[in-house]
């Protein structure tokens, strides 16, 4: 138990997650760009508020074989979760657990098991791009109250929308994860104006989008994989930030740019060599 949980433990320093949130490297120019910026973000605060109950349906908890939250995600069908890559790639399906119809992780409304993930084939090529998994449930999602699948953007996203960004990650830097599953509105910022923000960061691409935070709200709160979604429309994934509230725009997987990879990994998932990354464990 404690060698496997060092083995874990490792894994989780070895790939930048704190508390299921992919913390990117402080490069030279991201220092330069954040102590530039700090007055447009400096009314960032990291307390958020609790999620009510029924908020976010679609919010599940990735959690490991031990019940410790790993990950967020959110429910496409009854049988598909989307998440981040990076929450799944190298597991074991059968370490994974899901648990969903919640804001209590520790309290599923129910729990399954595993059978499959595909992640991208195109996953961290170039670096923190296409972070974006699918994972099959061996048993059917029971849709109720308080499950529920989101729908798929057909459409982009239009600039300065509101949106919801829900998620039990760490409340502060290294913290604790919360009981309560947190939310926060934040604002979309497209591309060009998210790459004037990052000081035109490489590792934020026409496959991701952007969020700022509204006063008072904090932007510390989405774990990675989990869903920012409008109106029970999936629009992003969490991917990647820098350590909470420093000032720079958080990065998510734009569910729109991969509606098609979406649709055909899971029309296609029972042919396994058709994909680069199922997990190939038997
Ligand atoms: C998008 O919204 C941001 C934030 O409100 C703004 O700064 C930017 O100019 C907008 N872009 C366009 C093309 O309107």
């Amino acid at each position: 138990m404690l060698k496997y949980c060092l083995l874990f433990c490792l894994l989780l320093a070895g790939s930048n997650l704190v508390n299921g949130k992919r913390i990117a490297k402080l490069t030279a120019k991201r220092l330069e760009k954040i102590s530039k910026s700090g007055s447009v973000f400096d009314s960032r605060v990291i307390n958020g508020i609790d999620a009510t109950v029924g908020l976010a349906p679609y919010q599940i908890s990735l959690q490991s074989t031990f019940g410790e939250h790993m990950c967020g995600g959110a429910i496409v069908d009854e049988h598909y979760i989307l998440t981040a890559a990076h929450c799944v790639y190298g597991y074991n399906p059968l370490y994974l657990k899901v648990v969903t119809g919640t804001i209590l992780w520790q309290e599923p409304g129910a729990k399954y098991d595993v059978e499959e993930f595909w992640v991208h084939c195109n996953y961290n090529t170039p670096d923190y791009h296409n972070d974006i998994a699918i994972i099959r449930v061996t048993q059917p999602i029971v849709f109720n109250e308080y499950t529920k699948p989101v729908i798929l953007p057909d459409v982009p996203l239009a600039n300065a929308s509101k949106v919801l960004l829900t998620g039990w990650g760490s409340t502060v830097l290294f913290g604790d994860t919360p009981d309560v599953l947190q939310q926060a509105t934040l604002t979309y910022i497209d591309y060009p104006s998210c790459q004037e923000e990052m000081g035109g960061d490489d590792d934020n691409g026409v496959g991701h989008i952007c969020t700022l935070t509204d006063e008072g709200v904090g932007a510390c709160h989405g774990d990675s994989g989990g869903p920012l979604a409008i109106d029970g429309v999936l629009v992003g994934l969490v991917n990647w930030g820098m350590p909470c509230a420093i000032g720079y725009p958080d990065s998510f997987a734009s569910v729109h740019f991969y509606r098609d990879w979406i649709r055909r990994t899971m029309a296609e998932s029972s042919c396994k060599s058709c994909h680069c990354y199922a997990s190939n464990y038997d």
